[in-house]
């Protein structure tokens, strides 16, 4: 339901007036069931519905992207005609299929994790999808990664897409790095940035451990995406929230 300004919603079910102070569309789970299988799961791709089934089995299922994030990200790297990209958080690939998909043949992935074991469980799927040519997966921390990555001059502005979606303590040392690994009018994409909706709940609010302990970071890394000249944002209510950089300087 839509909340224009001057005009009030009313609740589907009852027809009572509800209180809405924002202009997000997405105010009950059964809209958001209506976007995933209106515009979602019908144009799932049929390896990336396999990969969201294994993914399901695995007790930290959570860790993937949504499937609308997917969709999202498979055209955002069309639109912007990624070729050479970079993942940090793999997990089991969920997110890394949908962009493989939408790279061309030649396109490249630099995929980072520090468990190549749940890749392993996505892999068969990637390869069935005919793309797995496209990836490479390194095991490990990806912070001496991109260090690395940085000492050689010719991977300085080079990737046209960079997405995060790991951890989240170090996503303000991922940004110092990515700044200078992604091209002048490239994409940077960091993954939960809304944390689970805590990020506008008043601190004394008791929260899960995990969201409390990252709830911190997640508020400085915003924080500092938005003071920072040398990008344009724009954060997206989209799976827990997806803050798009554009580097500009
Ligand atoms: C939220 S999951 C990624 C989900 C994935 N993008 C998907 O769509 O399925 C976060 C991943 O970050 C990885 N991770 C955590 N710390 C890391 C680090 N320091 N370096 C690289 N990967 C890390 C975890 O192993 C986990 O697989």
């Amino acid at each position: 339901m839509t909340s224009i300004k001057g005009e009030e919603p009313k609740t589907q079910a009852s027809g009572q007036h509800k209180e809405v102070n924002h202009k997000s569309l997405l105010q009950s789970d059964a809209l958001y069931q209506y976007i995933l299988e209106t515009s979602v799961y019908p144009r799932e791709h049929e390896c990336l519905k396999e990969l969201r089934d294994i993914t399901a089995k695995h007790p930290w299922n959570l860790l993937a992207v949504s499937a609308d994030e997917g969709q999202f990200l498979n055209l955002l790297v069309k639109l912007i005609n990624a070729k050479n990209t970079l993942e940090i958080g793999v997990f089991t690939g969920y997110s890394l299929l949908a962009t493989a998909l939408a790279l061309p043949e030649d396109g490249k992935i630099l995929a980072l994790d520090v468990n190549r074991a749940d890749y392993e469980l996505g892999l068969p799927v990637i390869e069935k999808a005919g793309v797995a040519h496209k990836i490479d997966f390194r095991e490990g921390p990806a912070l001496p990664v991109l260090d690395q990555l940085l000492t050689d001059e010719k991977n300085k502005g080079a990737f046209d897409f960079i997405f995060v979606d790991a951890d989240k303590d170090n996503y303000l040392n991922y940004h110092r790095r990515a700044i200078e690994l992604v091209k002048v009018g490239g994409l940077i994409g960091y993954d939960n940035t809304l944390w689970n909706g805590s990020v506008a709940d008043p601190p004394e609010l008791p929260q899960l451990d995990y969201i409390k302990y990252y709830r911190g970071f997640v508020l400085e890394l915003n924080k500092a995406l938005a003071l920072d000249s040398r990008i344009e944002i724009c954060q997206l209510p989209i799976g827990d929230g997806i803050t798009l950089c554009r580097r500009i300087i």
